[in-house]
């Protein structure tokens, strides 16, 4: 089964076509990170418009480069939720044309499921059950992956999500947006006992997660730096920030693998890029028996092939949607509205 897959939510524009959930035919990406740079963050208003450019020069790019035509399209998968609403709309509004016009069924997937999924074009051996941690630029939650499409979050950050710290503390020092791979890099050099921060550990459950203390504590730190005309060492910064990151993230995953007694473990999203994370995720799970997939870094950040994985799997429960969808700024991984 040949899905064409759009994906919309935030700043890349994509367009992958994926067979049978596994095999990426091709997978196109425009991205417009260069263009909101300039004002060191996404302008979703800028977002949208150049999506609506890409999109329809992208799904043509990605037939041509598969070497099919439309009628080798079986389905037409979406990001329907959650992202910058005017950019998601874009993506959502393409596919129903696309699916119309070609007389195939629509499937809406959730973004972050999709991140998921990227897992399954990555790994063809691997198979739910599993647990995921996802961090990404707007949610940081531990996921029970039951099954394709049956989920449960274990934990999730009570207020900002990983990504968007790395993206802020990363604005502070001057790094390009968005800051999390500079930071990373600047933190492969640094030492990470330099600069003691604060992991918070809120609320009743064990794996809920908190990272505005730690942003607000390393923003004071950079500021209170430049008041007194102190010089920090830059990538001892990084490496004591992703260090504490990486301290709210990982022993809470080690909770969860030992309760739930999972033995396969996944990561997803954006930072799970961030090489600090990916180590400590792997020496964290040796000796635990416990397999670890880590997506290439391709396929940790926003792109369509993901979005293709997972609405096979969609597809295969009866997930799929028709000519009233709507695109959705928040909902759960759960389907339901926030
Ligand atoms: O998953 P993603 O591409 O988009 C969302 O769905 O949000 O994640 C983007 C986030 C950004 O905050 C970006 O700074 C972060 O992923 N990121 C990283 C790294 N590469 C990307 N954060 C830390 N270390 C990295 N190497
Ligand atoms: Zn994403």
């Amino acid at each position: 089964m040949n899905i064409l897959a759009v994906e919309s939510s935030c700043d890349e524009t994509a367009v992958a076509i994926v067979r049978d959930g596994r095999q990426v035919l091709t997978d196109c990406i425009a991205s417009q990170v260069e263009l909101h740079r300039i004002y060191g963050g996404v302008v979703p208003e800028i977002a949208s418009r150049m999506h609506i450019e890409a999109i329809y020069g992208l799904a043509d790019q990605a037939l041509r480069e598969a070497n099919l035509t439309r009628g080798d399209i079986d389905a037409v998968a979406v990001t329907y939720a959650p992202g910058l609403i005017g950019a998601v709309l874009v993506g959502v509004n393409f596919a129903k044309a696309a699916a119309l016009a070609l007389q195939k069924p629509l499937i809406p997937v959730h973004h972050i499921r999709g991140h998921i999924a990227a897992n399954y074009l990555a790994y063809p051996e691997l198979e739910p059950p599993f647990l995921c941690l996802v961090v990404s630029g707007g949610h940081t939650m531990i996921v029970d992956v039951k099954s394709y499409t049956e989920m449960e979050i274990l934990g999730t950050t009570l207020d900002d999500a990983a990504g968007e710290c790395f993206d802020k503390v990363g604005r502070v020092l001057g790094m390009p947006y968005p800051g999390g791979a500079a930071l990373d890099k600047a933190a492969q050099q640094g030492d990470d006992q330099k600069y003691p921060l604060p992991r918070s550990r809120p609320g009743a459950n064990p794996y809920d997660m908190s990272f505005s203390g730690l942003k607000t504590a390393a923003l004071n730190l950079i500021h209170h730096a430049e008041q007194v005309g102190e010089e920090l060492n830059i990538p001892d910064l990084c490496a004591s920030f992703t260090a504490a990151v990486s301290d709210t993230l990982v022993p809470r995953v080690e909770q969860a693998l030992k309760q739930t007694g999972r033995k396969r473990l996944a990561a997803a999203g954006g930072v799970a890029a961030n090489s600090r994370i990916r180590k400590d995720i792997l020496d964290m799970a040796q000796g635990m028996g416990v397999e670890v997939y880590l997506p290439p870094l391709k396929l940790c950040g926003d792109n369509a092939a993901m979005i293709g994985a997972q609405g096979y799997y969609e597809y295969l429960s009866g997930n799929t949607g028709d000519m009233t969808l709507n695109a959705y700024a928040t909902k759960s991984i759960l389907g339901e509205a926030l």
